[in-house]
């Protein structure tokens, strides 16, 4: 029985699913039942990629356990690092992760996605090495040699240390590692659903997260957070701002960082990062991009009166790792080494009843057309 046509699935639901929960009206955000903001108050980015994954908090043997396997998994093949090399080092990052993703599937056949052990180890690799990816890349296109991960270094730590050469500052890492929390999951955003698409025909999951990034990637969705601080650059002083978003609500050009098809209040991870923003700027001394974001705020709350249109997850965690001296055009690939737990935490509960997607269409075309020979066209 035909089904009305919902523009972008709007509303529409894809799935059934116990893992994460967002109640659009009240800008609440929950894992597994647990409000994110408790868990970047009292988790780790590690934990609560197990509790995505798994449905549960781990025991302490459970995350130990779990730890040393992520630990142990984050190197990559030299083969990764000589694709990597060949790839144009003015290439977009997200570009460079997502061909190592596709590829990394290559060195790890027997791809029967019904063995409960064999995905355990995949989620394992895919969390332990997309930073790692992340980092070389990064590195590779200056011409530098990637870093080795260091074991006794903590998740975040060692990202920093793998981009850097150098371990962060202990907050740093505290503020980097409640960003990942942040971004891990979020119900059936576009990432996530072009992963579940993916998954639906049987592909192993190392290509379920290679179309997950090439989704993230584009700037109405994961890609915001770069265009966000490209547009906060561009408007240069907070005195600007105001005639900057008349500028572009004037001429119908969306403002990054701001909207969302569920949240029709302000995104409680806006709020959460700039409690990270205010954390780091005591430490380190402000950015002037926080001052024009915050008039880029109070104007777009002026003038878009009356729309739910408040900032979203993207609007501040690019001022965070600009702040960290992160290089923007890998604000992006933050994102995906984060939703990488959330992704697969879609992927391993789809496949216990999985149903290959195939959507219906509303034919709009002619039918009985004759075909014309060229030499009569
Ligand atoms: C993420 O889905 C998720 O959960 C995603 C995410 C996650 O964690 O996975 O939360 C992460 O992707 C956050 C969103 C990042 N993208 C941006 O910041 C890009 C800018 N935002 C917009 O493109 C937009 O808000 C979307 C894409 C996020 C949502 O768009 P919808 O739900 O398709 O709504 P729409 O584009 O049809 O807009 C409805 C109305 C329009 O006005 P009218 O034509 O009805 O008069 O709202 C307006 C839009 O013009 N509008 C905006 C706006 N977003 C919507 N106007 C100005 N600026 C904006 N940002």
């Amino acid at each position: 029985m035909p089904h009305d046509f919902m523009p972008g699935l709007a509303g529409v639901p894809a799935a059934t699913s116990s893992i994460s929960d967002v109640d659009g009206q009240h800008g609440v955000l929950e894992y597994r039942g647990i409000r994110v903001e408790d868990l970047c108050a009292q988790s780790s980015y590690l934990e609560t990629a197990y509790l995505l994954l798994f449905g549960r908090l781990p025991s302490r043997s459970e995350f130990v356990r779990w730890t040393d396997d992520v630990t142990h998994h984050r190197r990559i093949k030299f083969r990764i690092i000589d694709l990597l090399k060949c790839l144009p080092e003015q290439g977009h990052p997200m570009d460079a992760l997502q061909a190592a993703v596709a590829a990394l599937g290559m060195f790890y056949p027997g791809r029967n996605v019904k063995d409960i052990d064999n995905n355990y180890w995949s989620a394992v690799r895919l969390v332990a090495k997309l930073p790692t990816i992340v980092a070389a890349w990064a590195r590779l296109r200056h011409g530098d040699d990637p870093i080795p991960p260091r074991d006794e270094l903590g998740f975040s730590e060692n990202f920093f240390y793998m981009l850097t050469e150098s371990a962060p500052l202990p907050l740093w890492a505290e503020i980097f590692d409640d960003c990942l929390i942040l971004h891990a999951e979020h119900t059936m955003n576009a990432s996530t659903f072009t992963g579940l698409v993916t998954a639906s025909t049987l592909a192993d999951p190392y290509t379920v997260v290679a179309s997950s990034i090439g989704a993230l990637k584009g700037p109405l969705h994961g890609g915001a957070n770069e265009e966000v601080v490209v547009m906060l650059k561009e408007i240069g002083t907070a005195d600007k701002a105001r005639g900057y978003v008349e500028q572009a609500l004037g001429s119908k050009r969306k403002l990054m960082g701001f909207g969302h098809r569920v949240y029709k209040v302000k995104d409680p991870r806006a709020t959460v990062l700039q409690g990270l923003c205010q954390r780091l700027f005591k430490e380190c001394g402000s950015s002037p991009l926080y001052d024009v974001a915050l008039e880029v705020e109070r104007a777009a709350a002026d003038l878009l009166k009356g729309k739910p249109i408040y900032p979203n997850v993207d609007f501040y965690s690019g001022i965070i790792y600009d702040k960290m001296g992160i290089s923007t055009d890998l604000f992006t690939p933050l994102f995906a080494m984060a939703r990488v737990s959330g992704w697969l935490a879609h992927w391993l509960e789809q496949l216990r009843e999985n149903k290959l997607f195939r959507p219906d269409q509303i034919y709009a075309g002619e039918h009985n057309r004759p075909y014309v020979p060229l030499s009569e066209r």
